[in-house]
């Protein structure tokens, strides 16, 4: 007979909603314990005997009245280190004795830079709850926001400073908040580092007393370092095993993270706006909103903390949440025809394309101005007549009688100097008046912070979508910022590009969707210089590298998804030899590769024979079988091929993905080059029902070793399966089904 408790569950699972025996939010009068559960995490802080609101647990999930104790300001650590750095805060103003750093720092006009933030009042909203604190004197309010995800655990947390004094402030440093690890010595942290067309290297060292910083200091994302970390307390290889902290910051500008291990091993986190050269001005009466700093645990290691990461992403932030569409399958011919773009070429290769399969076709750089090579046309946004002469119409009409929709690209942000655009408006550039204006990929940055730059820059997008039957944009960015100057506002107000112009390009993204509803839009930034949980909000999939070689895109892909869903991995086959490595691989093998995120193809088809059609169009239809598996459901990486930040990956790589039914599981594995003979590891799946019957299905032409047909969750799990790979760049794939 059913429970009375689980009759109840049933019932409000079946109303949408899990009943659950602690609120997300409470708040002990007695102990000023502010305590948030979600998921299997509890996060809890209190207001200290200072009113400063100090840490106090993050970590598995507690049990209902478990004991949370009040905070207390530690003691000082002799003459040199004062109460103030000792003890751990959520928030904390540079002031006091603070050594370490602080959330917020601020001048004030009469010279004072002491900032100590309390306690004032606080308000809970479901899983919401806002934390309001003031300065010990002065009139600056910070609303510390802490919003819980019930179904992760993941927590975003932001800050709002207002200032309600009579004078002008200027903010020099704000994070979105300080993540605080249980006080210990045995962490080992996680980071990514790249550069163009090397992007999503995984980096694991040893936690050391000290700080470590990750940045932006170009005016977007970045290449360089991506706005994640993970910290794992005892280290294992064991990607699903263990204590790990994790966190993203939703920012597309500048910005920093900092990972301190202070001289008593208390391990704090702090990210938000770079400080470097930042100096917001805020008026009387005005406020400043940080960024939201995402963070989590998970008793499941860093595969566990990723697919936390995905789950939250696919259901919290992109902008189809919280069931995004799958990606379907793109062609793009960029790598097969670069700038040499023309309606006739463009529809002889749609026609191959949708023979194969593919669902979307994109036109890449070159459809407009006078574009024939990099070094003009940026801004002048109109269709080239001698490549298009009857418009973009008679392709994307073309497009869709071939059953597929209509994708392009766009570079929004940008102007070349040999441009109309930038003879017109000279000064709608970033620039110091009177300064060298640095040219990237001859182009220079639009100052989009200018509201008639946003105008202009929503205005041809809108007019472009309004007029044709446009389903994608692939939004790229070529370059970072140089001389960011912005001589048409007050000297003193200049340094508000940093926070203005990644707002304006949320805003301009937001208005198109609103108004576009069904227009899709790709984050590319010469490959992976702008991903991060703040563009993901506005952009449906990402381009994670320029590189496109098969081998080098398993090592950017792994590491691509310890911060980012799969689901939102745009991965294309292109031709070979490829022009990075002029590495030889077969069709097979590539498609392999790309079929582990989004695909797309971005070959040369008129160089193809018929039997890579025949290969394409086999893989593309078992990719079908398999997307929302592999976009959707829960990633293992069986055998990850990072080497700690080396130049190349390991010799194998296995990826296994879940549906979160657990009614499908698809597995891709690769070997760089056998040696010496030795045989393949074999594989021990995960995540499967144990007790389900699963059917076999290779993907591949001939099965890639000798599996059986039909054996339990529990066998595949830990029979250790022997593929037969061997030779140089060789891959195989298949597919589970339950047998219902
Ligand atoms: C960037 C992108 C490429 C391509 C070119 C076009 O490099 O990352 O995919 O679109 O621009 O100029």
């Amino acid at each position: 007979m059913k429970s009375f408790a689980s009759a109840v569950l049933a019932a409000a699972a079946l109303a949408g909603f899990t009943a659950h025996a602690q609120d997300a939010v409470t708040y002990d009068a007695a102990t000023k314990v502010f305590r948030i559960d979600g998921g299997q995490v509890t996060y809890a802080f209190g207001v200290n005997d200072l009113d400063e609101l100090q840490p106090v647990y993050w970590g598995a999930k507690l049990v209902t009245g478990d004991p949370l104790p009040a905070a207390h300001t530690n003691e000082g650590h002799a003459s040199f280190d004062l109460p103030t750095s000792t003890t751990p805060q959520e928030f904390a103003g540079w002031g006091a004795g603070l050594y370490l750093e602080p959330a917020l720092k601020i001048t004030f006009p009469d010279g004072n830079r002491d900032l100590v933030l309390h306690y004032v009042s606080h308000t809970i909203e479901g899983s919401t709850l806002t934390v309001r604190l003031k300065d010990i004197e002065r009139e600056v309010f910070v609303d510390v926001r802490y919003a819980m995800d019930p179904a992760t655990g993941v927590l975003g947390r932001s800050a709002v400073i207002e200032n309600k004094t009579t004078t002008p402030l200027v903010i020099e440093q704000a994070a979105a908040a300080t993540w605080t690890l249980p006080q210990g010595t045995n962490y080992t942290l996680d980071t990514m580092t790249g550069r163009w067309a090397g992007e999503d290297a995984l980096h694991t060292e040893p936690l050391h007393q000290g700080e470590r910083v990750l940045e932006s200091r170009r005016g977007s994302t970045g290449h360089q370092n991506d706005p994640w970390f993970a910290i794992e307390r005892a280290h294992t290889n064991d990607q699903d095993a263990g204590d790990v902290w994790f966190g993203a910051l939703a920012w597309s500008g500048s910005w920093r993270i900092t990972i301190e291990q202070d001289l008593l091993n208390q391990v704090r986190v702090t990210g938000g706006y770079n400080p470097f050269d930042f100096g917001y001005k805020l008026a009387p009466g005005e406020s400043l909103a940080t960024p939201v700093f995402y963070g989590g645990y998970t008793h499941d290691g860093i595969g566990g903390a990723s697919r936390l990461l995905h789950r939250f992403e696919l259901t919290q932030i992109l902008p189809q949440r919280p069931h995004p569409k799958p990606r379907p399958v793109i062609y793009n011919s960029w790598e097969a025809t670069e700038f040499n773009v023309s309606e006739a070429a463009q529809e002889a290769l749609a026609e191959k394309a949708a023979s194969i399969g593919v669902e979307r076709f994109v036109v890449d750089d070159g459809w407009f101005g006078q574009r024939k090579t990099d070094h003009a046309g940026l801004g002048d946004w109109y269709v080239n007549k001698d490549k298009f002469p009857n418009g973009l119409k008679p392709l994307i009409d073309k497009v869709h009688a071939l059953g597929m929709d209509f994708g392009l690209w766009v570079e929004p942000e940008m102007v070349n100097p040999d441009s109309d655009l930038y003879r017109k408006h000279p000064d709608w550039v970033l620039n110091f008046t009177g300064r060298p204006r640095t040219e990237g990929r001859n182009q220079l940055v639009l100052n989009l912070a200018r509201p008639d730059v946003r105008a202009y820059v929503f205005g041809f997008l809108d007019k472009l979508l309004t007029g044709n039957d446009i389903a994608f944009l692939k939004w790229d960015y070529n370059r970072n910022w140089s001389e960011p100057g912005w001589p048409a506002v007050a000297a003193d107000e200049q340094k508000q590009v940093y926070v203005k112009y990644t707002e304006n390009l949320y805003g301009i993204l937001k208005e198109l969707r609103e108004k576009h509803p069904n227009v899709e839009i790709e984050s590319c930034s010469g490959g992976g210089g702008r991903v991060d949980l703040g563009i993901l909000r506005y952009t449906d999939e990402v381009w994670p590298s320029d590189n496109t070689d098969p081998y080098d895109r398993l090592l950017i892909q792994d590491g691509f998804t310890y911060a980012y869903t799969p689901g939102v991995m745009m991965a294309w086959v292109t031709d070979s030899p490829g022009w990075m490595n002029r590495r030889t691989t077969t069709v097979e093998y590539r498609f392999l590769s790309s079929m582990q995120g989004g695909l797309g193809v971005g070959a040369n088809l008129n160089h193809w024979g018929p039997e890579d059609f025949a290969t394409a169009k086999h893989l593309i239809a078992e990719y079908k079988q398999v997307r929302e598996t592999v976009q959707h459901g829960d990633l293992y990486r069986l055998v990850s091929p990072q080497t700690n930040g080396e130049q190349s990956g390991s010799e194998q790589s296995v990826t296994e993905s879940v549906s979160p039914d657990k009614s499908q599981a698809a597995v891709f594995a690769f070997l760089h080059s056998s040696t010496q003979g030795y045989p393949y590891p074999l594989l021990y799946l995960r995540g499967l029902d144990p007790h389900a019957q699963y059917r076999l299905h290779w993907m591949t032409g001939k099965p890639g070793g000798q599996l059986p047909e039909v054996a339990s969750g529990q066998y595949w799990m830990s029979a250790g399966l022997a593929l037969n790979l061997i030779g140089d760049f060789q891959a195989t794939a298949f597919r589970l089904d339950k047998v219902q």
